[in-house]
């Protein structure tokens, strides 16, 4: 049996460093998280890291603090792309904002940039790129609508830890300026999730937002801890939201091997763009970019293929099944605070329908061994 993804195999040469914190008798707030963020910070290449306990916590926090500072109000619109999981989502709409779907593109399964302008409306405050399967999903393009519309640019870098890019980044420095760049450090803010499955992945759940701004750095930190900043005092209505010191050490020792792993990553994926060919399906294209948290395949009989990978030993995952805008959680009758929700389930998104309907992913990851990635080609070739 080949599995989606052995996290036990992954996960064994890190043990240490939970038993580490365990004997340590400190487990909050302490010297693994303070040091793990300083070294992500290092790492993307940003001022601040603020740990925080989920990906959807981290994205949420980003929001939040960003309608404290007054740049956003109840009823703003976010523009965010209409394949994306759901916690994107749910961070806009948790805060009162609206999201506005834009259609990705075949191409490359990210949002489509020559659809976002359009898009913008006078209450349009911010742009969230969601650089879906470990794939970039910045354009230049888009840094540059974020510049003339003075908009925000904030990244779900839950799945490309590590992705390094090309890209002019108008907001940051000359506008003409390419420089290489990680995703994480593209945006004014860009939230990060160390859910296990994810290419830094802790050992349970766990998150992190990332940014330059001092002063958006500051409030994300007091709102995560129930809206401190000093011990007692709380100056907002925020949550409990903290990175805990054993995801911390564990996360500071996998963050060392994240690069070669992701280059394994890459190599695993090369050989399925080179290899795979089969009339029904479709493959994502080649982009070197990538750190492939999730290779997806698009097949009209994605089912069926699924079932034939199952019968042959191979698991698979479908990311994901059901849209956002078709999910009950957004339907009319449900719980929404604002009426335009409702008429998601009759959006016509034929884009993201078909992705939804035909997305199937195959094992990507460094336990994948190059006999096991081999026998997954030959088995979909025969398909
Ligand atoms: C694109 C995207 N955004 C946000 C999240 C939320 O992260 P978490 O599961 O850590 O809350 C995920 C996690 O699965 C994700 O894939």
């Amino acid at each position: 049996m080949i599995k989606y993804l052995d996290l036990k195999t992954i996960n064994k040469p890190y043990e240490h460093a939970a038993d580490e914190v365990l004997r340590s008798g400190w487990y909050l707030k302490g010297d693994w998280t303070r040091r793990f963020e300083e070294a992500y910070a290092d790492y993307i290449g940003t001022k601040h890291c603020i740990g925080c306990g989920n990906g959807l916590d981290a994205l949420t926090l980003i929001f939040r603090a960003y309608m404290e500072l007054g740049v956003m109000q109840e009823g703003d619109e976010v523009i965010v792309p209409a394949n994306t999981y759901i916690a994107s989502i749910l961070a806009i709409t948790e805060n009162r904002l609206k999201p506005v779907l834009v259609e990705p593109s075949l191409d490359t399964l990210q949002i489509d940039d020559a659809l976002i302008e359009q898009a913008i409306t006078e209450r349009t405050r911010a742009i969230m790129i969601v650089h879906l399967y470990g794939r970039c999903a910045y354009t230049d393009r888009i840094g540059d609508i974020c510049r003339r519309h003075h908009l925000k640019l904030i990244e779900d870098n839950a799945q490309a830890h590590g992705c390094v890019c090309d890209a002019v980044l108008p907001h940051r420095f000359v506008a003409t300026e390419s420089r290489q760049t990680r995703t994480g450090f593209l945006g004014h803010a860009a939230a990060h999730s160390f859910y296990p499955t994810k290419n830094l992945g802790a050992f349970g759940d766990a998150g992190a937002v990332t940014t330059d701004d001092d002063e958006l750095a500051d409030l994300v930190r007091a709102l995560g801890n129930y809206g401190s900043a000093r011990h007692y005092v709380f100056d907002y209505q925020g949550r409990n939201s903290r990175m805990d010191e054993i995801q911390a050490a564990i996360l500071l020792a996998k963050l060392r091997d994240l690069d070669a792993n992701n280059q394994r990553r890459k190599e695993i994926a090369a050989l399925y763009i080179n290899k795979v060919k089969h009339p029904d399906i479709l493959l994502p294209q080649c982009d070197r970019d990538s750190v492939y948290h999730i290779f997806p395949l698009l097949c009209s009989r994605r089912d069926e293929l699924q079932r034939y990978l199952a019968d042959n030993g191979v698991g698979t995952e479908i990311h994901y099944p059901i849209p956002p805008h078709r999910q009950r959680c957004y339907a009319k009758g449900a719980q929404n605070w604002l009426s335009e929700l409702s008429e998601w389930p009759s959006l016509s998104l034929p884009i993201t329908e078909r992705i939804h309907a035909e997305e199937l992913s195959i094992p990507c990851n460094p336990a994948l061994s190059d006999d096991e990635t081999v026998c997954i080609v030959a088995l979909i070739n025969r398909f």
